[in-house]
C-alpha cells in the first residue's frame, strides 16, 4: 500500500509519517529532505536558489542518497552526510525556493517514484497525493493553525540548540506557505480524494491512531 501525507510546514508530517511507517513496517520517504539537499547544494555553490539557469549547473550532477540505520534515516549529498545541516532555517527557505523550479521537481519526483515502486511506503511532502503518487491508496492532508505550527517548529529548533526566535520561525512558515502553495508546478494543495486532518488540537498519538484506523478501513475495502 502507498500512503501519501501532505501538508504545510510544521503540521507534524515527518513525526507522524515516521511513526506510522514504523508501526506498519513500511518504508518512510521524506521528500522534503530531498528538496532541502538541493537547497543546501545551491547555497554551497553560491547560486541564486530561484534561478532555473543557475540551478541547471548542479541538478544533473547531484547525488542524493538515503540510508537507514539504527539511529534512523541519514541523508547524503554528493557522498557527505548532511542530515543535520539540511534542517537549518536558511536551508528551509532555500528548499522552498528550489522547489518552485520544474526541472528540480522532475528530477526529484523521478527518484521518489522509483523508491515507491518496490515497496509499501509512507511518503510525506507537498505534492505526493496530487502529483507524485496520484494512485496512492490512502491520502492524508495534515494541517494546523499557523501559530500552532510555528510553536511546534520553534520548540523543535530550540531542542536542536538552533539560534532563533519565535517571530522569525513564524515568518519563515508564512513565507513557505505562500511560496509552496502559489508556485505553478505541483503546488501544495489538498488532493480531492485526501482525508483532511486538522491537528491543531490533536496529540501526536491521536493523529497516528486516526491514520492507522484509516489504513485498516482501506485494507478491509481492498
Ligand atoms: O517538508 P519540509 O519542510 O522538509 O520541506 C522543505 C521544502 O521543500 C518545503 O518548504 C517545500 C519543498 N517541498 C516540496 O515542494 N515538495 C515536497 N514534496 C516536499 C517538500
Amino acid at each position: 500500500m502507498k500512503i501519501a501525507i501532505d501538508g504545510p510546514a510544521g503540521a507534524g508530517k515527518s513525526t507522524i509519517s515516521k511513526s506510522v511507517a514504523k508501526m506498519l513496517n513500511y518504508i518512510y520517504i521524506d521528500t522534503g529532505a530531498m528538496y532541502r539537499s538541493v537547497g543546501l547544494a545551491a547555497i554551497k555553490a553560491g547560486l541564486d536558489t530561484r534561478s532555473e539557469t543557475e540551478l541547471q549547473r548542479i541538478i544533473n550532477n547531484i547525488s542524493i542518497e538515503i540510508k537507514n540505520d539504527e539511529h534512523g534515516q541519514k541523508f547524503f549529498l554528493n557522498g557527505k552526510d548532511v542530515t543535520k545541516e539540511i534542517r537549518k532555517p536558511e536551508v528551509s527557505i532555500a528548499a522552498s525556493n528550489v522547489a518552485t523550479i520544474p526541472s528540480v521537481r522532475l528530477k526529484l519526483v523521478d527518484i521518489q517514484r522509483k523508491l515507491a515502486e518496490k515497496s509499501s511506503v509512507v511518503m510525506d511532502g507537498r505534492d505526493i497525493g496530487t502529483y507524485v503518487l496520484p494512485n496512492a491508496e490512502l491520502k492524508i492532508f495534515l494541517t494546523a493553525d499557523v501559530d500552532e505550527r510555528a510553536r511546534r517548529r520553534y520548540k523543535e529548533l530550540i531542542e536542536k540548540k538552533a539560534e532563533t526566535n519565535f517571530e522569525s520561525v513564524r515568518e519563515e512558515i508564512l513565507f513557505r506557505d505562500k511560496n509552496d502553495s502559489e508556485r505553478d508546478f505541483a503546488p501544495l494543495k489538498q488532493a480531492d480524494d485526501a482525508v483532511l486532518l486538522d491537528t491543531t488540537n490533536m496529540s501526536i498519538d491521536e493523529v497516528i491512531n486516526k491514520i492507522l484506523s484509516l489504513v485498516e478501513e482501506k485494507c478491509n475495502d481492498i
